[in-house]
This record gives C-alpha cells, structure tokens and sequence, in this order.
C-alpha cells in the first residue's frame, strides 16, 4: 500500500465489519515533536485477549474464503518503517483502539494520500455508521462529524 490513507481505509473497514456504530479517526500532526499519530476508535464488537493476540498474525483473519488478514500487520508494519510504533487494544462487546505513532522527519514515511476522499468514501458507503474525523496540526484544526 502506498498510502496512510489506504491503510486507514482498510482499518475503518476492520470497524464496519465488527458492526460499529461510532468511528472515530484522529490524525495528530506534531512537528515540534517530528510526530504523526493516527488513532481508530471503533464501538464495534471488539476482541477479547486471544483474538486480539491473533490479530496482528497475517495468517489470521475471520473473513469468510480468505487465508490470510493483512490490513493490522501490514499498517504496524508501515509506523514501524518510519522510526514509529503500533498500538492496538481491544475489548469483547466494547470495541478496538488503534494508535500507530510515525516520525515525520523519517525517509521511509509514507504519504498520508487523500485521506478525506477516503473519509467521505467510507461515509458515503455507511451512512448508518457515525464518523467522527479529527485533524490537527497546530495551524489547521479540523472537525467533521457524520452525523450532525
Ligand atoms: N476493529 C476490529 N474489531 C473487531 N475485530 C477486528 C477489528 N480489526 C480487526 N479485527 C479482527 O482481526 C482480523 C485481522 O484483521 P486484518 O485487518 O489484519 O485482516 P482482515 O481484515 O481479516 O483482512 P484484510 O485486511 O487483509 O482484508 C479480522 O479478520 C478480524 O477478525
Ligand atoms: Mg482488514
């Protein structure tokens, strides 16, 4: 994947799946700190200790006809690439928290890609699911909730 943007999607997609009704995206740009972090809050069903231990193998996936689920490891991957780290926790019944932290300054970053179009294609697609969008960076703040 070559964007932040398309890794975001697969982990919204993730939440859809676990029948969310609450997304939240928060996208935190730091420069004083040379920090990105990007942060997926579902209330879906969540994972209890188990399946969430299992989830970052790409060998797991509970996808019907599908042998292996990249959309976590491959998005841990990408923090982990940029001098960054990954943070996932999980809860049955409650829902997942994703936090993956990135070093801006790192030659191995990736683009963060047209992240509203993803936002708002994913939007389009749930109108049922409320996404919450919240983008910082100092200079431009941004709030966009679904359904207000
Ligand atoms: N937000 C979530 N809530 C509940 N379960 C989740 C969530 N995210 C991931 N999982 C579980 O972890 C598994 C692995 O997720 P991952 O995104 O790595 O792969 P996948 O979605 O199965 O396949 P792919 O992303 O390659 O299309 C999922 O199949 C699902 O069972
Ligand atoms: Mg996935």
């Amino acid at each position: 994947m070559l964007d932040l943007s398309l890794h975001i999607l697969d982990i919204i997609e993730n939440a859809v799946r676990a029948r969310a009704r609450n997304i939240n995206i928060a996208i935190l740009k730091e420069n004083s700190n040379d920090r990105l972090s990007i942060s997926i809050i579902d209330d879906g069903e969540g994972m209890d200790k188990e399946m969430l231990k299992k989830s970052m193998d790409p060998f797991f996936t509970t996808k019907d006809g599908k042998k292996i689920g990249l959309g976590l490891s491959l998005f841990a991957q990408a923090a982990q690439q940029a001098g960054g780290n990954f943070k996932i926790d999980s809860e049955k019944g409650r829902g997942t928290f994703i936090k993956a932290v990135f070093k801006l300054s790192h030659p191995d970053i990736k683009p963060m890609g047209d992240i509203l179009e993803t936002v708002a294609s994913m939007i389009t697609a749930y109108p049922a699911v409320r996404f919450t969008y919240d983008y910082r960076d100092g200079e431009n703040n941004y709030y966009f909730d679904s359904h207000e």
